[in-house]
């Protein structure tokens, strides 16, 4: 019993640097688990996922929805954020307060204070999805840094240098996982490896990635 207690707490505080700038924080979403599924269920409800198209007329492999000011987008005219969900018509919905709390107390944790995301990009990867390597760059601060959420199935993260060819070192998420990357790290590429099949207890068939980002 202690055994497991201690591995638990360790868990729960392990904290792995990724790069200058870049840390990851083991567990670190799962003491507000509860609020933040049922934060999920919320916005899915108003903002269903859907699989957007890439300028290239790629139809990307993970589904994705936003909440908050403004949400991420592709379509054929290019990346942006915009304040109404192309799908709906309508405004993106309200960024769960479960989700800022968690966001701003990680980029503290990592050492970003007074971080304010005004977008949460939220990706569904079904086992065989993933996501190639690209840099967030669509944002119009890069002084703040990027929060990333894992929940769900496991998934290999791969993170890189600002450059594309740079090398990539791989990282594995698993449920409650919490990457972030700011400062020195802000641009580097990073991308999800094909998620493979399982069942995860909360979240079924599914890896889930909420990231959030000061957008406008
Ligand atoms: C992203 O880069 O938008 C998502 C990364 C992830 O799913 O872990
Ligand atoms: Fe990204």
């Amino acid at each position: 019993m202690n055994d497991l207690f201690e591995d638990v707490a360790a868990t729960l505080s392990a904290r792995e640097q990724m790069a200058a700038g870049a840390v990851l924080l083991r567990g670190r979403a799962l003491a507000l688990e509860d609020e933040i599924l049922a934060g999920l269920e919320s916005v899915v409800a108003i903002a269903p996922f859907r699989h957007m198209t890439t300028p290239g007329g790629f139809v990307m492999s993970a589904a994705m929805t936003s909440c908050g000011i403004a949400g991420w987008v592709t379509d054929r005219t290019g990346y942006r954020y915009d304040r109404t969900d192309p799908a709906t018509g309508k405004p993106w919905p309200t960024m769960p307060e479960s989700f800022r709390r968690l966001a701003s107390e990680a980029a503290t944790d990592a050492g970003y204070a007074n971080f304010t995301p005004d977008s949460c990009l939220i990706n569904r990867y079904l086992p065989g999805a993933r996501l190639s390597l690209h840099q967030d760059k669509d944002e119009r601060d890069f002084a703040q840094p990027i929060v990333s959420v894992s929940l769900g199935l496991p998934a290999t993260f791969q993170f890189g240098g600002i450059r594309r060819a740079d090398p990539v070192v791989r990282h594995p998420m698993r449920h409650g996982d919490i990457a972030v990357w700011g400062g020195p790290s802000r641009l580097v590429h990073h991308g999800v490896l094909t998620v493979r099949d399982g069942d995860h207890p909360k979240l079924g068939r599914q890896r889930i990635n909420l990231t959030f980002r000061a957008a406008l």
